[in-house]
């Protein structure tokens, strides 16, 4: 089925997923959060994607949220299926195996907000503004703002921005750990593109590595994530990847790795 909330392109390895609502702000309704986890299946079992970009069309919204039109409206069971879906499609994102890097081009506020947290890396627009209003609302987050927040930019400033609901601009997300750069408008998606092109020079048996050591790892006991990353070293070392990065440095050449 073609998507009509999504644009979904390929170029080179990397799949570019741009939520297209810009009349509402790019706000995730029902439509954008399945069309989301249909194209996170897509990336999942296309070999063919080794990295991800996901981004909103036009300069003015990253996500503004979740569509307040349909949340406003929903019953108690209808807000808790919501809040699944929508947590269920983050978290398939998040541990989808590959790097996923959201280029957030305006707000990103609330569910926009979120959903930035759930890809691994961060590259904001300086034009770019992040928040949680939901209490402005009277509601709470749902798509895991409590949660990742939190885990991201530590307890207290993580509490401020739930609390107050209050936005801030790029350079204080940067400042706080929200975002990993700022770069210039015009620059966002050849700066995002370029960060992930780094990232996929190397192995991707090692990425994945990574990306589920520090996933899983982030929820254990020091000693049981320590034992956990023992484990994945020891088993990358069965790997091609491994014997042509090791070779390669001590032939003084660039690695070729094919993700064996
Ligand atoms: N859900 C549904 N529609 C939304 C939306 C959302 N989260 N955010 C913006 N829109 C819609 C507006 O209703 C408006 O639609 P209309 O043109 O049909 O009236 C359109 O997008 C443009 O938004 P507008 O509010 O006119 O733009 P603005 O520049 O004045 O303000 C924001 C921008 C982001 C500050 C403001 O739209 C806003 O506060 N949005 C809600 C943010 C939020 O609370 N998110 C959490 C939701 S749980």
């Amino acid at each position: 089925m073609p998507f009509t909330t999504l644009l979904y392109e390929m170029a080179e390895g990397i799949a570019r997923l741009t939520i297209n609502r810009p009349d509402k702000l790019n706000a995730l309704n029902g439509t954008v959060i399945a069309e989301l986890g249909d194209a996170v299946t897509r990336i999942e079992s296309d070999a063919g994607v080794r990295g991800v970009i996901l981004t909103g069309a036009g300069s003015k919204a990253f996500v503004a949220g979740a569509d307040i039109a349909e949340v406003g409206g929903q019953t108690p069971m209808e807000g808790q299926a919501r809040a699944v879906a929508g947590q269920r499609m983050m978290r398939r994102l998040e541990r989808c195996g590959k790097p996923v890097v959201a280029a957030v081009n305006g707000f990103a506020l609330g569910g926009g907000c979120e959903l930035a947290m759930a890809c691994h890396l961060r590259v904001a627009s300086e034009s770019a503004s992040f928040g949680q209003p939901e209490v402005k609302l009277g509601l709470a987050p749902g798509y895991g703002g409590t949660v990742r927040l939190p885990r991201l930019v530590g307890r207290g400033r993580a509490l401020e921005l739930l609390l107050t609901g209050a936005m801030i601009d790029a350079q204080e997300a940067w400042r706080i750990g929200l975002v990993n750069r700022v770069v210039p408008a015009d620059r966002l998606l050849d700066e995002s593109e370029q960060l992930l092109r780094r990232i996929l020079d190397n192995g991707p048996l090692a990425l994945r590595a990574c990306l589920e050591l520090v996933d899983a790892g982030l929820d254990m006991s020091t000693d049981e994530a320590l034992g956990q990353e023992a484990v994945w070293f020891g088993l990358l070392s069965a790997s091609a990847d491994m014997r042509e990065g090791t070779r390669a440095f001590l032939e003084k050449r660039k690695a070729v790795f094919t993700g064996s």
